[in-house]
């Protein structure tokens, strides 16, 4: 909200730009009868800030009151009056103590909300063990506000059912990002530590209003240099900034340091000298950053340095380093995605392979992070088979928000659903209900935040970042409920553009599947830059980087024969999961060509050839991004201007796109089945060959 002095007489408030930057934290003024219920529940607030958790709890209260209801709430030390919002722990409000309410434990991270009669008056109370927790609880209350819910007889308890809950940003130290589409990194390490951009407040803001409560500042594919003194201070002074939100800083960590900024002649985890470097360093991490996570290792894949290059075990590597951090709490992230250069294996079964005869072999702080999928974020894969496989290794789902493979930026596509699909896959390693929801200990997301105004590239993209710290906090909550709260918050309670929209998120990243990979066919994607289709591309580096690797279309059929007969990547799964996917005629659809080569004249589900499911599959995609469009423009006008135009462009680029991946891969595999296109579905509007010229030098994320 912005004022303006309109003829030197009052001062009246419009309302400013929806550029986006205030994602689903934009309080904008509630409309009656609402609001008068709101004002009269929440007349004074008692609260007594001493933390900086709790400050920070008060200016989000004291902001998202005002931006709400347009009113300015004092804080007082006492109820003395109806309507009194209390908001503390036992230590900041001793009060509270005698009240004797049932609250989630300490160190839990939990809140409780209720309403209850304090001194004659009528009070509405946020409280929990922790500061931390109690700043989650405002960021609720203001969400029951923002999505118009009634605050009368409260009596809410949320525990967080995974404990942690991480963004991983793919940042570079030149701010490029890999695989980001929404500008630079935030991150300015440049102007870092004596410059803290207010930016770094709204970031921590937002994602406790999540309950996220890590991040890790570097890419993967790390550089030794962010381990240096001087980056080591500029990430301390990051660390400050998110530290009253309760969020603690991760680095990644490059193996080969040691040598590259240490000054050794090896990195060999089983070197004293090697250990005493990482012991040190960890030391120094620790005397700038108290609270310091950890570490998130990338070793020994896609030509990174790791413990392997000195014929140790990734546990040794892993040990190694958790032994360095552990004395001051301190964990390993130790991701599972690898695949040997050497190895010509299925690439889909090689962490299993690897990683599997290590379970029981790492240290307490150590968490393997495996992928949702064996092979890379795809549009959509089976769970991996590590989840249930590793019972005496703590695991953390890790998940892309950033849409590498799913149209980037530009095209809308929810993933809640994809994660909820993930986290409810039953992997059985403990009979049925074994769901990779419960066998997780943490939940990583590879970040979509960027320097561009509305942080994520896109409007809708931010609902995938929304969407990811709503899961993490609770795996069971619904994709669909999540949506309905973050386009009430995002951008209008109209029940009209609520139901529609929706709608149209939940059936989003099926169509991506669709018109980019039906039927469980994967890594269609351009080589590189994964912008566009390329299923005929066989050249660069690596078989298994080509899309021929993966689809395997020949005269009598397409799809990867993962089944006894193939690879049996299928026998990875435990028993009722193997029988399943290893069954062709029992495996689901949506998986049958992951798992099977299956001939072109199969006989489907809806009773037609396979060549013409996968055909009509391809054009459903589109026609649902036409559909989309559609909706975007009955119900886009009852948004702002400016959000509206953009997302109208975008589903512009979206629909364009997806009918270039249709008619590419239609027309590509058309090539090969040498099949008619089913009567009644459109031919590709261009010959093979136009697709085959396309080329995208400058695609971004590189
Ligand atoms: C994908 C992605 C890479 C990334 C890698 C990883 O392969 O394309 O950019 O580094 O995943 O997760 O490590």
């Amino acid at each position: 909200m912005v004022v303006l002095w309109v003829a030197g007489l009052a001062l009246v408030p419009i309302a400013s730009a929806e550029d986006g930057y205030d994602l689903w934290l934009r309080y904008r003024p509630v409309e009656q009868p609402f609001a008068d219920r709101y004002r009269s529940a929440l007349t004074q607030l008692v609260i007594r800030s001493e933390s900086p958790t709790l400050q920070a709890a008060r200016s989000e209260l004291q902001r998202g009151l005002h931006g709400l209801l347009g009113i300015t709430v004092a804080a007082v030390e006492g109820v003395s009056q109806d309507g009194a919002l209390v908001v503390g722990t036992r230590r900041s409000l001793p009060f509270l103590a005698e009240l004797k309410l049932s609250l989630p434990p300490p160190g839990s991270q939990g809140y409780a909300i209720r309403s209850a009669t304090i001194g004659g008056h009528s009070a509405l109370i946020v409280t929990a063990e922790d500061d931390v927790g109690v700043l989650y609880g405002v960021f609720h209350l203001l969400r029951l506000l923002q999505t118009r819910q009634s605050l009368d007889r409260l009596e809410l308890q949320q525990t967080p059912a995974v404990q942690r809950r991480v963004l991983n940003h793919w940042d570079n130290l030149d701010r490029s990002v890999e695989r980001g589409y929404a500008g630079q990194s935030i991150w300015d390490w440049h102007k870092l530590p004596d410059a803290i951009d207010p930016r770094y407040v709204d970031y921590a803001r937002a994602n406790a209003s999540l309950g996220i409560n890590g991040t890790v500042l570097t890419n993967v594919n790390s550089n030794a240099v962010s381990l240096r003194p001087d980056y080591l201070e500029k990430a301390a002074a990051v660390a400050g900034a998110l530290r009253p939100y309760g969020i603690s800083v991760f680095l990644t960590v490059r193996f080969a340091a040691p040598i590259e900024i240490g000054g050794l002649s090896t990195a060999d985890p089983a070197d004293p000298a090697v250990k005493q470097w990482w012991q040190k360093k960890a030391a120094e991490i620790y005397r700038l950053i108290p609270d310091f996570g950890g570490f998130l290792v990338k070793a020994n894949s896609e030509g990174q340095p790791g413990p392997q290059d000195y014929g140790r075990s990734h546990a040794d590597g892993a040990n190694m380093l958790a032994a360095a951090v552990a004395p001051f709490g301190g964990v390993v992230m130790w991701r599972a995605f690898v695949y040997s250069n050497e190895r010509p294996d299925d690439r889909a079964k090689q962490a299993y392979s690897e990683f599997k005869p290590l379970d029981g072999r790492f240290s307490d702080n150590v968490l393997l992070q495996v992928k949702n999928g064996p092979i890379d974020f795809q549009p959509r894969e089976p769970f991996h088979p590590l989840f249930g496989a590793m019972p005496r290794t703590p695991l953390m789902l890790e998940v892309q928000i950033t849409k590498e493979y799913l149209g980037f930026a530009t095209h809308l596509a929810y993933l809640g659903t994809l994660y909820e699909e993930v986290l409810r896959a039953d992997t059985y390693a403990r009979g049925p209900g074994s769901t990779v929801a419960k066998l997780i200990t943490g939940i990583a997301g590879v970040a979509n935040i960027g320097s561009d105004r509305n942080w994520s590239g896109s409007h809708f993209d931010q609902a995938n970042w929304y969407a990811f710290g709503r899961l993490a906090w609770n795996p069971a909550a619904s994709s669909a409920d999540i949506a309905r709260d973050w386009v009430r918050m995002t951008f209008t309670n109209d029940a009209t553009f609520v139901a529609r929209v929706v709608d149209m998120m939940m059936k989003s990243r099926q169509a991506v599947v669709d018109y980019m990979t039906p039927l469980g066919l994967h890594h269609l994607m351009a080589e590189g830059h994964h912008y566009g289709p390329q299923p005929w591309f066989d050249g660069g580096k690596r078989a298994d980087w080509t899309p021929v690797y993966f689809h395997r279309a020949d005269a009598q059929g397409i799809g990867f024969d993962r089944s006894a007969s193939g690879s049996n990547a299928v026998a990875q799964y435990a028993g009722p999961v193997a029988a399943q996917f290893g069954d062709l005629r029992r495996v689901p659809e949506d998986y049958l060509l992951w798992f099977h080569h299956v001939p072109w004249s199969y006989r489907m589900h809806s009773g037609r050839p396979l060549w013409d499911e996968l055909v009509y599959r391809y054009t459903h995609g589109v026609d649902v991004v036409s559909e989309m469009r559609k909706t975007w423009d009955d119900v886009g006008p009852l948004v702002d201007a400016e959000r509206r135009d953009q997302v109208a462009a975008f589903l512009r680029i979206q629909e364009k796109e997806a009918k270039w991946w249709r008619d590419a891969c239609v027309a590509y595999f058309q090539s090969i089945s040498q099949r008619p296109i089913p009567s009644g579905l459109p031919p590709p509007e261009h010959p093979l060959d136009y697709y085959k010229a396309l080329s995208f030098p400058y695609a971004p994320g590189n």
